[in-house]
């Protein structure tokens, strides 16, 4: 075999619980995709196991150089990290918030699809076409963890403030890229989910922002609404959406909803871009270690094959992107489906059916029809 004409240096860090199942499976996807590529392009993995079995051993998440380790790598795939025993917070800032933070990956891409074949909870869905992309301040916001406790001296007294971080550099980035990923789309519409009203200073700026930066796009639709009705709008009129910009923790919450409405948290995709491209991007399935079906071989792939996909597009191969896009859609249509979505089909299951339908789609002969053809 010839050397492939582009190798793609990939760190994995599939973390805790159905972090692992499902990363095991989108790499799979990933190879079959690059295989299927006729050597023009090659995946390299460094599989990294971080995350709370290592935290265990060691008392960190992830090595003291991580991120010098990380730097060299085109992209990161990530499956999920938290796991009973290791406080939540500790989980989450000592690996994931770690490299979003510490690689600037200050946009956090959420495509929320309806997939053929998926039930959605809305009767709406069956017959609205709807397709959303939700754009997440991913670097500040409320989620920039200023702030402190004290006074714990004082019996029962003690006192936390948690800061929220609004600059305007920051808030321009984001609504800047979530323009240009409007002005993209056919729906040129953008709205900006806000809570200006009780939030008299972050918010007020952050719609300043908006505002400011609208005018630079004028051929881009765009409307401002408080998360509060932002939250009954994506039940009630989710017709009326396309992208969709919000900050770090409004932005966090209304993605679940947006999962939960195509039909499973499974099903979710997410892109940490540093658009700049100075760090590496990372790409994983919103949901997170789900210790409740963690082991079992049941969890939905579909969300960490769907966050491959991202990583591809950023790597700057669309076309194979759009390959693994029609497989998902053809695997769903079938309804090969994981219990999430009232099947019940296997982890396994649902990767071997992605294999078969990228390959179908790419005209090579299928194990069992090689096998036959012999
Ligand atoms: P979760 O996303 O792990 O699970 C919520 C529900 O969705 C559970 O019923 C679970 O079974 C289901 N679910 C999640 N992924 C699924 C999949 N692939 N297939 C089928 N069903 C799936 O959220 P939860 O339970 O709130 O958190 C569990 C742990 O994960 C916590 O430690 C939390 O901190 C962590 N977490 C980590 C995230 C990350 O690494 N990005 C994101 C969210 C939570
Ligand atoms: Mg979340």
């Amino acid at each position: 075999m010839t050397a492939p004409q582009q190798t793609f240096r990939i760190a994995a860090i599939p973390g805790d619980g159905v972090g692992r199942e499902v990363v095991d499976a989108g790499r799979t996807v990933l190879d079959e995709a690059a295989s299927l590529s006729g050597g023009a392009f090659a995946f390299d993995w460094t599989e990294l196991l971080w995350g709370s079995d290592y935290y265990a051993e060691t008392g960190r998440m992830m090595p003291e150089d991580g991120l010098e380790t990380l730097r060299g790598f085109d992209a990161i795939y990530f499956g999920a990290v938290g796991w009973p025993g290791v406080p939540d917070h500790v989980s989450l800032w000592g690996l994931r918030l770690a490299i979003c933070q510490g690689f600037d990956q200050w946009a956090n891409v959420r495509p929320v699809r309806f997939h053929p074949g998926v039930t959605s909870p809305l009767r709406k869905a069956d017959t609205t076409e709807l397709d959303w992309v939700v754009v997440r301040e991913n670097s500040e916001g409320e989620y920039a963890g200023l702030g402190g406790r004290n006074l714990s001296a004082r019996d029962g007294g003690e006192v936390a403030v948690q800061t929220a971080l609004f600059t305007e550099a920051g808030c321009e980035r984001i609504m800047r890229f979530a323009f240009d990923l409007a002005r993209g789309r056919d729906r040129k519409k953008l709205t900006s989910v806000t809570k200006s009203n009780a939030q008299q200073y972050g918010m007020v700026l952050w719609d300043e922002v908006f505002r400011r930066v609208a005018a630079d796009y004028p051929d881009v639709e765009t409307e401002s609404v408080l998360v509060d009705a932002m939250a009954a709008r994506f039940v009630l009129a989710p017709e009326t959406l396309s992208v969709v910009v919000a900050s770090n923790l409004n932005a966090d919450i209304l993605s679940d909803l947006g999962s939960a409405i195509a039909g499973s948290l499974g099903l979710a995709a997410s892109a940490n871009l540093n658009p700049e491209r100075r760090y590496p991007s990372m790409f994983e399935p919103v949901h997170g270690s789900a210790p409740d079906i963690a082991g079992q071989g049941v969890a939905n792939p579909i969300g960490a094959v769907l966050s491959g996909l991202c990583m591809l597009d950023h790597l700057g191969r669309p076309a194979v992107a759009d390959a693994i896009r029609t497989a998902v859609d053809t695997v769903t249509a079938a309804r090969t489906l994981t219990r999430d979505l009232g099947g019940d089909a296997t982890t396994a299951e649902v990767t071997a059916a992605l294999l078969a339908a990228l390959r179908e789609a790419a005209g090579t002969p299928t194990h069992e029809e090689a096998q036959l053809a012999r």
